[in-house]
């Protein structure tokens, strides 16, 4: 249920984030005609430009290799329009109000979608000079917000307080990019679409369930964001934990927003919080030959630091169905290649499977396909087009949908089971992270770490 004129404001619109992800995701709706009737675009940030020069901004971030594209970004560029202010003062949110309500032109009901692609800084005073002045007296409001919600537990429920009085949680989104992801809204569909997996996805029949992040570069340009944070905050604590949760909750009630929001939560009060013994941490070095800076020659980083570019750990999960199982979740920068990846280890592994499964057809809706088991999508599915997560997740958004959004309950629960790893890390000065360098696999440790925990090599891992 897309609401017909609906204003989107891009607060943040000169961005890095609005630059690579909003905008190329709100055209990639407009293109496939997925932006609702007489929809409106307006970019908010510091920087003072006229529209002429925030279109030419606009157009640089998306690519338009047809002459097809290019005109249908024209089309999209007269859906733009930009408003220059400041973060923290009435006046310039005043001034956004007046620009709202010239774009609605007299319209009683009014739709405005706040997208916040800010710096946590400035994100409270933001949230609270939209409701204070921009807020709709008739029709939806929403805002939609980006990690980092808080670097630990403490810092998340302030942020949460913040928010709360002015936001109703059923106004608020969420965005774990994750979510959006074909593969990852694939999990619940396979394992609940398909008997198999129901008899067999247990502790009985499974060893240990390793969840991967690699990336092949290092923070590049990003240091000084990301020495703040580090990769268990940056990707762990939310991506991958998102992805441990959907293969190990229970089946919802139904598949409503709601159940399967109450089902992770559930999951995930059942797991411990994260034993720093369970734990190992890396930082990445130059590479071997010399051509590849170490994070610490990045001039944004502090020479001395002791921020993790690369993490594995051992999370467990105590109740019926998991007690006992390690899921091993590893993630790093700088790493030998570029891949996400699940793999499940069974106890007692069958020679030769040969499976038909219900599958989530790729694309924006929740169609199911029958497949094989081979599900590498470019040859499965190679006349689909993927959406991009962002698309998926801004189009949710826009339509009210929130089963793919973080719930304040569910951020609260992923918080206490990562705060006291990530205190104990940050406290303990003489931890120190073991070197690899850039380009390798990780620390020289990482086969002997897995391997304790039953992980055992068939193949390259
Ligand atoms: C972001 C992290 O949330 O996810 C980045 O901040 C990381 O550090 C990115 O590179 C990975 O996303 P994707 O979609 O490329 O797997």
């Amino acid at each position: 249920e897309l609401k017909d004129n609906t204003v989107i404001v891009v607060l943040g619109a000169s961005g890095d984030l609005a630059k690579k992800k909003t905008f190329p995701a709100l055209f990639g709706l407009h293109r496939n005609n997925f932006l609702p009737n007489n929809v409106k675009i307006i970019g908010y940030a510091r920087t003072k430009m006229d529209r002429e020069e925030y279109l030419k901004r606009v157009k640089s971030y998306i690519k338009t290799p047809t002459k097809e594209m290019e005109e249908s970004l024209n089309d999209f560029c007269k859906l733009c329009s930009y408003i220059s202010g400041q973060y923290d003062q009435d006046d310039s949110f005043i001034n956004l109000r007046k620009h709202l309500e010239e774009l609605e032109g007299g319209r009683e009901e009014t739709n405005r979608v706040f997208y916040m692609a800010l710096p946590p800084s400035v994100f409270i005073p933001v949230s609270q000079h939209l409701k204070k002045i921009c807020y709709p007296q008739k029709g939806i409001a929403r805002i939609i917000v980006e990690k980092p919600f808080g670097k630990d537990l403490q810092s998340s429920r302030e942020l949460q307080r913040a928010l709360a009085p002015d936001w109703k949680e059923e106004e608020i989104f969420r965005i774990d990019h994750y979510l959006g992801k074909e593969m990852v809204k694939n999990i619940l569909i396979l394992r609940f679409g398909n008997e198999f997996f129901g008899a067999t996805w247990n502790r009985h029949h499974i060893d240990n369930v390793q969840i991967s992040f690699k990336e092949p570069f290092g923070t590049e340009g990003r240091g000084g964001y990301f020495d703040e944070f580090g990769i268990i905050r940056d990707v762990m604590q939310n991506h991958l934990l998102q992805v441990l949760t959907l293969l190990t909750m229970e089946r919802p009630i139904s598949f409503s927003a709601e159940d399967i929001r109450d089902e992770k939560v559930r999951v995930l009060r059942g797991m411990p919080a994260l034993e720093p013994k369970n734990v190992i941490i890396g930082q990445y070095g130059k590479s071997l030959d010399g051509s590849k800076p170490g994070y610490k020659e990045d001039d944004t980083v502090p020479k001395d630091s002791r921020c993790p570019t690369f993490a594995a750990m051992v999370a467990y999960i105590k109740n019926e169905r998991w007690d006992g199982v390690p899921f091993i979740m590893k993630a790093g920068k700088a790493l030998n290649e570029q891949k996400t990846e699940v793999r499940i280890q069974f106890k007692d592994p069958n020679e030769s499977v040969y499976i038909k499964m219900n599958s989530k057809l790729p694309g924006l809706s929740m169609q199911t396909v029958v497949t094989e088991l081979d599900l590498t999508y470019r040859r499965r599915f190679s006349d689909l087009k993927i959406p991009e997560a962002y698309e998926s997740l801004i189009l949710d958004a826009l339509k009210g949908d929130h089963s793919n959004f973080v719930r304040d309950d569910e951020l609260d629960a992923s918080w206490r089971i990562f705060t006291p790893l990530l205190h104990y890390l940050d406290d303990n000065k003489e931890i120190i992270p073991m070197e690899y360098p850039y380009g390798s696999r990780g620390p020289a440790v990482l086969d002997d770490f897995t391997s304790s925990y039953g992980y055992k090599f068939s193949d390259a891992a």
